[in-house]
């Protein structure tokens, strides 16, 4: 475990940290990546990089806390094969959506027809409590009609997002609101007096002729290596294959709970929850202790699925200072750090943020 400075830092020579000009948003949200919000992605030029700089062409990545699927997405585009690991069901089905091969004549003529029925859509459901509170009964209607005819994964998506604009969530709140907003109230982020909204229809056609255009974009790039995706908890899960590298990046205690943030998904599409299989929800000193010993078995397992000599690439901001423990517990060695500076891009001095690329091998 003992490394020195200079090993420590060894890779330095790799520019991780863009400027918006350099990277500015719409790069950075490109064609499947902004099929649907998630909190708490790494950016796909990083995927990109770490993959091009670590693993060999064509080699099989593994990514255990897979996500929104950024390492699956960038490495069907760097023409690798590809295998994400995650616990909450609504991000496995996000990744499946993103990485599919599509009949991209079919799927328009699925999503010009969903479009065009629209209006006519009917449901004999009655919106449950959550629905009830947080979607005017408009709303609550037509998002219940159309996830009633919602036979494929890319309607199930596209209804998720739609239900996520449709809250009656403040508009600079969209996040992670704790209120339903029932009136006009003050908005932030267009300066102006703003009213909750009425109806899903807008959001529902207009999601959908945008996830048409994401995943003809991605079409135009990807190769025709394989996306796999598992629903599982990465400590246990059982990997198939021999994979030539792990790139990743762990929840980190008490930031995000994943299952949360998607709840009108779940809400909406009855998904199975494993919110007590998902690491990283607490900060007490007891759940950091768990933290760490679920990190260190999941890489464990991963790592024992690897290639010898493989990488594990781990994207961190470790404020805690808790990854060396957990790697020498995985029974990993750190043999260097990137450090990345990520508000450069937006040229905030204030709450400056970094995150380090651990690079570990067995
Ligand atoms: C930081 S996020 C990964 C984001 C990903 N790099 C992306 O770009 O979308 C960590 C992920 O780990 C998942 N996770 C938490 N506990 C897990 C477990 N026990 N097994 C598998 N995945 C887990 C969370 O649901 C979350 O999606």
């Amino acid at each position: 475990m003992a490394v020195t400075q200079e090993e420590l830092y060894s890779g330095l020579d790799l520019e991780l940290s863009w400027s918006e000009r350099a990277l500015p948003e719409h790069v950075r949200t490109k064609h499947v990546h902004r099929l649907h919000p998630y909190h708490g992605k790494f950016i796909p030029q990083l995927v990109e990089v770490l993959l091009d700089r670590y693993l060999p062409p064509g080699g099989h990545v593994l990514d255990p806390f897979a996500g929104s699927g950024t390492t699956l997405v960038q490495a069907l585009e760097s023409g690798m094969d590809v295998t994400g690991a995650e616990v909450a069901a609504f991000n496995c089905l996000l990744m499946r959506v993103k990485t599919a091969h599509y009949d991209l004549e079919a799927l328009s003529d699925e999503l010009h027809d969903v479009c065009s029925r629209l209006a006519s859509l009917t449901t004999k459901t009655r919106p449950n409590g959550y629905l009830r509170r947080w979607y005017s009964p408009t709303a609550a209607k037509q998002l219940l009609a159309f996830r009633d005819q919602a036979d494929s994964d890319v309607l199930r998506v596209i209804l998720s997002r739609a239900a996520r604009s449709a809250r009656r969530a403040a508009h600079f709140d969209l996040e992670a609101p704790s209120e339903p907003m029932t009136g006009e109230y003050w908005c932030h982020k267009h300066r102006r007096t703003c009213r909750p909204v009425e109806s899903a229809n807008g959001f529902l056609r207009r999601y959908a002729l945008d996830t048409l255009a994401r995943i003809e974009e991605f079409a135009a790039v990807r190769s025709d290596r394989v996306a796999r995706v598992l629903h599982g908890d990465s400590r246990t899960i059982e990997y198939e294959h021999v994979f030539a590298g792990v790139l990743t990046s762990p929840p980190y205690p008490g930031l995000i709970d994943y299952h949360e943030q998607h709840r009108y998904a779940y809400e909406l599409l009855g998904l199975e929850e494993r919110r007590d299989l998902e690491l990283g929800k607490e900060t007490r000193k007891a759940a950091l202790e768990d933290y760490c010993e679920g990190i260190a078995q999941a890489l464990a397992n991963a790592a024992s699925a690897l290639a010898p000599g493989a990488p594990v690439l781990i994207v961190v901001n470790d404020r805690r200072d808790l990854y060396p423990a957990i790697l020498e517990r995985a029974g990993l060695r750190l043999e260097g750090r990137l450090r990345r500076h990520v508000n450069r891009r937006t040229g905030r001095r204030a709450g400056e943020y970094f995150e380090d690329v651990l690079v570990a091998r067995q």
